[in-house]
């Protein structure tokens, strides 16, 4: 036998040991995911002014509720939409299945669930451009609540008929939010209330590593110089990834989570062991001027807006028009969103008289960035009582 056939043997092995261990999270669309879980899903369109469509996706109603009565109407629901964090996308809010994730929690307690997708994931196309196209990777957050998230906004409400629902954000899902609020204050007044899990606002902890992969290396730039515009990484190549280095079961032989680890903090008590390689294959791209805008704001440790670039004019988001209640959830040890950056968004916030409350997310002393999405346990440490919080929230500040 040829070297090279032992060698396409050898490979082919190692692909389905590989795939075969991956779930089939890995490969299923949020929508299928949704429906595989017993749910109800719809699919809906959003495009912006500026030309992305995007797909949003819907959870109407309970998994009970919608077996019982077989109605799927969500007619006079109260509505939550949720967005996502950077390589995130719409399954973040379900990939741990119903007993954890926050989309099927608040759909059985009788909710109308939304979930965003932000420009630049999977889930998002433009009408005259193609992913290969380096205008279409032309954004960062700023366009995120400029233009995606008020669109979004917009069409949940005209799809229910409501007059405002609740924004729920992880991560840059809540930079997104308070973008969208500095440039388009209005829409305060189709809001009931923001939860912030993991608010990505400060990041001056972030400094030196922004120096370094920015200023010293100038990594973005030499990258594009050869011709690329975003952090995309294919489907297929990162399952192959996920399926041959994320399987360990344990920290003492574990890569994958290092890596993550090393990034996001520490918590291998919460680690979903078997979840991982589905969590690394779920990643989604992102463009490098999110990853510079990122860059930016920890340069100067200044919430500042993308202007003229990185090295561009300093000019702050406008906080102060929040004028919302906002509740902030963070991980005691969170390295991306540290503890210490997320008190000072909480400062500004409460000399507004806007902040309604500020938690330790799952009152664990190692909760991670990620925790608030994939912690194993993360159901019962912080969705289920997050979904008290939210119908408190919408008692006492909505009035129909
Ligand atoms: C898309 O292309 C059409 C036709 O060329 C043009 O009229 C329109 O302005 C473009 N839209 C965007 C958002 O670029
Ligand atoms: C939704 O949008 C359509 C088309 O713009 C409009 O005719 C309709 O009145 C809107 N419905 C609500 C409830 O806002
Ligand atoms: C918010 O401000 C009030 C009054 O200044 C203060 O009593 C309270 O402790 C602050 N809350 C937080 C969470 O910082």
């Amino acid at each position: 036998m040829g070297s090279i056939q032992l060698c396409a043997i050898v490979l082919c092995a190692l692909f389905y040991v590989c795939c075969a261990q991956l779930r089939r999270e890995a490969y299923a669309t949020v929508p299928q995911l949704i429906a595989s879980s017993g749910y109800p899903v719809e699919k809906h369109r959003v495009t912006t002014e500026d030309g992305y469509v995007l797909q949003i996706f819907r959870i109407p109603a309970g998994r009970r509720s919608a077996r019982r009565t077989g109605s799927t109407n969500a007619k006079g629901k109260r509505a939550v939409v949720m967005f996502h964090g950077l390589f995130g996308n719409s399954g973040n809010f379900v990939l741990m299945g119903p007993r954890n994730s926050l989309a099927y929690i608040l759909a059985d307690a009788g909710y109308d669930v939304w979930l965003a997708n932000l420009r630049g994931n999977l889930y998002t196309a433009h009408k005259n451009l193609t992913r290969n196209d380096a205008a279409f990777w032309d954004f960062s957050f700023h366009e995120h609540g400029k233009y995606d998230a008020p669109a979004i906004i917009d069409k949940i409400l005209n799809i229910t008929g409501l007059s405002k629902i609740f924004y729920v954000g992880h991560s840059m899902g809540t930079t997104t939010f308070f973008t969208m609020i500095s440039q388009r204050p209005e829409y305060n007044d189709k809001l009931v209330a923001f939860v912030a899990m993991a608010p990505a606002v400060y990041l001056d902890h972030l400094k030196m590593i922004a120096n370094f992969f920015l200023k010293s290396f100038d990594l973005i730039s030499v990258l594009r110089r050869r011709g690329y515009n975003s952090l995309s990484i294919r489907p297929d190549m990162l399952a192959l990834f996920a399926g041959s280095f994320c399987t360990a079961r344990q920290p003492q032989t574990d890569i994958c989570m290092r890596i993550v680890y090393a990034i996001v903090g520490e918590d291998y008590d919460l680690n979903p062991w078997d979840m991982v390689p589905t969590l690394v294959s779920s990643m989604h791209p992102a463009s490098f001027r999110q990853l510079e805008h990122f860059g930016k704001i920890a340069l100067t440790g200044t919430f500042t807006s993308w202007e003229n670039g990185l090295w561009g004019e300093v000019k702050p988001y406008k906080i102060e028009n929040v004028k919302i209640p906002v509740t902030i959830l963070y991980g005691m040890n969170d390295q991306l969103t540290e503890k210490s950056q997320v008190m000072r968004l909480a400062d500004q916030l409460n000399s507004t008289g806007v902040l309604e409350s500020l938690q330790p997310g799952g009152g664990w002393p190692k909760f991670n960035h990620l925790d608030f999405i994939f912690a194993k346990d993360v159901g019962k440490m912080v969705n289920k009582p997050l979904v008290e919080h939210i119908g408190e929230l919408y008692n006492k500040y909505y009035n129909e």
